[in-house]
């Protein structure tokens, strides 16, 4: 695990001779475009690589990873990237994928200040507090991961509500939304049953999906 920088150097050119010995043409080919399917939004933690988990490589997931995968109205740098996927990319499918034993939701869970990153984690704090009664109902065990199950539920309907998904489907795009959750310490995916495809939809599949968490969780 001890890993020097030199070795990142070593690794790269080692990884990058192995690609190309096995796939003749491989990174040649990537110069002359990406043509991903699939857009990641994440979280910037260490353990939730997104292309390693999916067996996705290079060229075929754009990503877009922040602390705790919160997607926020005004961040340019979200909407910016969100945008370019689906408008020049046309990716066909968005997930935002949580994870449980994400460390800004459990912060956020208690309230716990750590920095200017509690400005951020606002964000869910708002979650969790427009939840708090659903939360309270749950065993005290379950409350942080479905904390982070509710958080990928209402970033799903942020990504939804975008100017540029309405404009997306408006015109009639095709493109799913998804809602994610990754284990740490199973190393699965879970779908929480929020797949989102037209803006009419978001509405009884946010309600649905609240009740499975709770359904799961009770
Ligand atoms: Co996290």
């Amino acid at each position: 695990m001890n890993k020097s920088v030199n070795d990142l150097f070593s690794h790269n050119r080692l990884w990058a001779a192995q690609m190309e010995r096995e796939r003749p043409g491989f990174f040649t080919g990537l110069v002359k475009q990406q043509t991903p399917k699939y857009m990641w939004i994440g979280c910037s933690d260490s353990r939730v690589p997104a292309n390693q988990i999916t067996g996705l490589e290079p060229g075929e997931v754009f990503v877009h990873r922040n602390v705790a995968n919160v997607v926020v109205h005004s961040d340019l740098n979200a909407l910016s990237a969100i945008q370019f996927a689906v408008e020049r990319l046309k990716v066909e499918h968005i997930m935002v994928v949580g994870h449980y034993g994400c460390s800004g939701v459990q912060a956020a869970f208690e309230g716990a200040r750590i920095g200017l990153a509690d400005n951020w984690l606002r964000h869910i704090q708002d979650v969790r507090d427009r939840h708090r009664d659903l939360l309270e109902r749950l065993p005290e065990a379950q409350r942080a991961n479905a904390l982070c199950d509710l958080n990928v539920i209402e970033q799903v309907v942020n990504v939804c509500v975008s100017t540029v998904m309405v404009d997306a489907w408006a015109r009639g795009q095709q493109v799913s939304i998804h809602g994610w959750a990754f284990g740490v310490h199973d190393g699965l995916l879970q779908d929480l049953q929020m797949t989102v495809a037209s803006t009419d939809s978001i509405e009884p599949l946010y309600r649905a999906a609240i009740q499975s968490v709770v359904a799961a969780r009770s």
